[in-house]
């Protein structure tokens, strides 16, 4: 694995992770799709947060594992996302879907560090040129207002 972006003061324990995000999989609710994804983080306060993707009659309610544990994460007290994985039903590592990837870059930031089939990634180089709070602050006032 490519461990280049490893630059935390404690090297993660990305197996614990992923036994956690495994975990997690099996308590998906995916009765549609029959695609089962569990995902897994640590936050910057040493906690470990996860979520299962939760299907919908009307398909497109469908929430994401990410979306379980960007609320989990905010329930819990909030902080911030240092590393992440997510994988399906085979326990495989995969990809967060676009919309999560933007889910993560709001509670993460650029180098929340994520395990990606190709290794460990920063958040920056899964979501280039990423939109984010800071362009909200980047116009002026509206005019007439
Ligand atoms: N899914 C996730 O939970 N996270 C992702 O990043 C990719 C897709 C879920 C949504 C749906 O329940 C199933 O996988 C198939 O798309």
């Amino acid at each position: 694995m490519d461990q280049q972006h490893e630059d935390r003061a404690v090297p993660a324990d990305w197996a614990a992770l992923r036994a956690a995000a495994v975990e997690v999989m099996g308590r998906a609710y995916a009765p549609y799709s029959g695609y089962r994804v569990g995902a897994a983080a640590l936050v910057d306060d040493g906690r470990t947060v996860v979520g299962c993707n939760v299907e919908n009659a009307a398909y497109g309610v469908t929430l994401c594992a990410e979306c379980g544990l960007v609320s989990s994460l905010h329930a819990g007290g909030g902080g911030r996302l240092t590393h992440f994985v997510c994988v399906n039903g085979d326990g495989a590592v995969i990809m967060p879907c676009g919309r999560c990837r933007q889910l993560l870059w709001e509670n993460g930031g650029a180098r929340l560090l994520v395990e990606t089939p190709r290794g460990v990634l920063t958040m920056d180089q899964v979501l280039p040129q990423a939109f984010g709070p800071e362009d909200l602050d980047a116009v002026g006032p509206a005019a007439g207002s």
